[in-house]
């Protein structure tokens, strides 16, 4: 088969597709023939070295795809070759072929076209586990969502706002604020914009606002300031990214008098059962919403495999909305 892989480390242009040996179900495992994957942050600083896959995972890039079964693992129940599905991977995802554990695929939502369904898996399942089964943001809470216009974020905004909250999100154009402002944000705030005060503008939106109940944040330490000074009381600041650094200093007394509680969490690096356990909650929970158009997906470009250089250059200069497709 062939597959993206990175013979050093580096820029988008080490990415190479190469033919590799094609992959084997083992029990518990299903080969699917990949019709599409999507580009992950993650992605970015694998290619450059930064982050390693996890033990027993594919070294090729690529963390969720769609596609048909090809072949089917001893113990595999409710799969069958040619069954039409998305997975949610530890890697491997930017290739021809890809093995998953069969507790890791989902069904496709009925309406979405099969290779779109390739960038719904990373989405549904980071803001269905961190938004909702970790920060338990009730309907009518407020939402901040760090990055609305992105991957994440295009679908955490729609989510949230099709369970009944409020929401809030930060991005860094007019024309990203308005996609924000599209998909059921009630305030979409500019991130490079400072109160009077000096303080970030979304800080000061959100106190006017009585404070976010749950963060979703992208940036890690350069916000963990200001995202607990943003928290309302009994808030929970859900972080997913480090994008704004790694070592922060948090204002115990500030989140004490907040009954604060800051979460973080990776989705790559948990047990398989936990995944699987996230694919069902996100079938059962989010898929619905989808089926019904409540929730689309966002795909700001659309690449093939052999363009994947492109892709990556793409969320590298982070001027892309919504997710970038590959289709191989
Ligand atoms: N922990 C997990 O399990 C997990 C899983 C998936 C993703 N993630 C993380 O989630 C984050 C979003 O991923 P993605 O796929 O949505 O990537 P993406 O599409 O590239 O989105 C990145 C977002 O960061 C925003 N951003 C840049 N500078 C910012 C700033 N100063 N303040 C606020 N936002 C800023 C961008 O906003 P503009 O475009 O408006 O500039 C953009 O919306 C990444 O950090 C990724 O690593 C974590």
């Amino acid at each position: 088969m062939r597959a993206v892989t990175v013979p050093s480390p580096g820029g988008p242009e080490t990415l190479t597709l190469a033919e590799l040996p094609d992959p084997v179900a083992g029990p518990g495992e299903v080969v699917l023939d990949v019709v599409a994957t999507a580009v992950n942050r993650a992605d970015l600083l694998q290619r450059q070295g930064f982050y390693p896959p996890p033990p027993g995972a594919s070294d090729v890039l690529g963390l969720e795809c769609s596609g048909t079964v090809r072949s089917v693992g001893a113990d595999v129940e409710g799969w069958s070759v040619g069954d039409e599905a998305c997975a949610l991977l530890a890697g491997g995802g930017y290739a021809e072929q890809v093995v998953a554990p069969a507790g890791q695929l989902m069904r496709v939502p009925d309406g979405v076209p099969l290779a779109v369904a390739g960038a719904l898996p990373e989405v549904a399942c980071t803001v269905w586990s961190n938004v909702f089964m970790l920060a338990h943001l009730q309907p009518g809470e407020k939402l901040l969502v760090h990055g609305g216009a992105g991957g994440i974020g295009s679908f955490a905004i729609q989510l949230a706002a099709a369970l009944g909250a409020r929401v809030f999100a930060t991005a860094g154009s007019e024309e990203k604020l308005e996609l924000c402002r599209s998909l059921g944000a009630e305030r979409a705030i500019s991130y490079r914009d400072e109160a009077a005060s000096g303080i970030p503008l979304w800080v000061e939106v959100l106190g006017e606002a009585g404070g976010a109940d749950v963060i979703l944040d992208n940036m890690g330490a350069k916000y963990l300031d200001p995202n607990v000074r943003a928290l309302a009381t009994s808030g929970r600041l859900a972080i997913i990214g480090m994008q704004g650094g790694t070592r922060g200093e948090l204002d115990i007394a500030a989140l004490l008098a907040k009954r604060g509680a800051v979460i973080a969490t990776t989705l790559r690096a948990r047990p398989s059962a936990e995944k699987a356990a996230i694919c069902r909650a996100v079938e059962e929970h989010v898929w619905p919403l989808v089926e019904i158009g409540r929730v689309r997906p966002i795909v700001g470009a659309e690449l093939s495999l052999d363009r994947v250089a492109e892709a990556h250059a793409l969320m590298d200069a982070g001027t892309h909305t919504g997710k970038i497709l590959l289709r191989t």
